[in-house]
């Protein structure tokens, strides 16, 4: 055939999605309905599923760990395991339920997770690491990343840092997200290791640095699109946890300011608006509300009448037979105690009872 070269070169791994911003895996939030509501915030944006274990993937009920919506992607699946042939079964069922990407914990230090041998642990175990993400590309198409730490314990230089995404790399992993924090496997809480630990954002732009050709995502304490922007003048993409949740309406603006679509980003009530049809299919097949409105908590962070549309958020959904008209009134309430008058300068001392307090 004219133009195929005489000596093919090696396949390359095929090329993740973009990678410029994501949210992150985070276990008991990022669930298919955190998922499909960030998404009507965000197009562009990479999302996460929570981390699925090999054993609850190969032994449990795969598909309730991996149905997903289609309005979810560009969506990658994460993984916990270090057994490459279990993890080779796992990447192919999650190219069989159309993922775009497949993604390795290495960064996760909590108990249960140390005992199963996987999570940031195996930062001391480079070689095991890259013959899993051989596994994984072996066994099926999907791109293969790997999420890390700076360092775990006292294995914590850069040179080890390194000398793990090298071995890594080496396997056919090409993009690697590197939260800037080092974890203690010992000692401190998970909670704790994401705080206590300094951020080292100089260690992962020079990560960068030193693997060009590498893609290198920052993940670690971002919690506005401008901080996300600077970091991408020094690395490839941004990862960004808690505060994507927390305050998901931030993300209405990263289709725009990340990806240089048209602007601007929809509204809340727009957000709102486009859930609603979601929710009504989710209950129809029996999903219980209250799963779904814990994830709408943070879109009016620090607005005028979060807290009563959060009240009224869990106090309406705890009702067995509620319905989607929850979020309705929900946001009503936010309205009306917004345009509701002033407390009195002197309350009286039950004030807590009355409703509006
Ligand atoms: C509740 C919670 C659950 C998390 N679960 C996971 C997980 O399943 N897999 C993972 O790699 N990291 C997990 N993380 C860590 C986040 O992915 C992220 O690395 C961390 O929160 C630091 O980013 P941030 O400072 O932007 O939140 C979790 C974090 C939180 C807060």
């Amino acid at each position: 055939m004219p133009g195929t070269p005489a000596h093919p070169l090696p396949a390359m791994p095929p090329a993740p999605p973009d990678h410029r911003l994501s949210v992150a895996p985070m276990l008991d939030l990022t669930d298919r309905h955190a998922r499909y509501l960030l998404r009507l915030l965000t197009s562009r944006t990479l999302l996460y599923t929570e981390m699925v274990t090999t054993g609850a993937l190969l032994r449990g009920d795969a598909a309730r760990h991996l149905d997903h919506d289609p309005a979810e992607h560009p969506l990658a699946l994460q993984l916990g395991g270090s057994e490459p042939a279990d993890l080779a079964a796992c990447a192919r069922l999650g190219a069989r339920w159309g993922y775009d990407e497949i993604n390795l914990n290495v960064g996760c230090p909590s108990p249960r997770v140390r005992s199963g041998t996987f999570g940031a642990c195996l930062m001391y175990e480079p070689r095991t690491v890259a013959d899993c993400v051989r596994a994984m590309l072996d066994a099926s198409s999907v791109p293969v990343t790997v999420k890390t730490r700076v360092g775990v314990d006292h294995r914590d230089s850069y040179e080890e840092l390194a000398d793990f995404v090298a071995t890594v790399a080496d396997a056919g992993c090409r993009t690697f997200v590197v939260h800037a924090r080092k974890a203690w496997l010992s000692g401190l809480s998970p909670a704790e290791n994401r705080s206590i630990p300094p951020l080292q954002y100089d260690r992962v732009y020079r990560l960068k640095r030193d693997f060009p050709d590498l893609r290198v995502a920052l993940n670690g304490g971002v919690t506005r699109l401008a901080a996300a922007l600077a970091h991408l003048e020094h690395v490839d993409g941004v990862m960004i946890g808690r505060a994507a949740y927390e305050d998901c309406y931030l993300l209405a603006e990263a289709d725009h300011l990340i990806f240089g679509e048209p602007g601007p980003g929809p509204s809340r009530e727009e957000v709102i608006q486009a859930f609603l049809p979601y929710v009504e299919r989710q209950l129809a097949q029996g999903v219980p509300l209250a799963r779904m409105t814990r994830h709408l908590f943070g879109l009016f962070h620090g607005q005028p009448g979060a807290r009563a549309w959060r009240r009224h958020l869990t106090e309406g959904a705890a009702h067995p037979q509620a319905g989607a008209e929850v979020i309705r009134e929900a946001a009503r309430h936010r309205q009306g105690g917004l345009d509701a008058p002033p407390p009195r300068q002197n309350p009286p001392t039950d004030a807590r009872s009355n409703p509006r307090h």
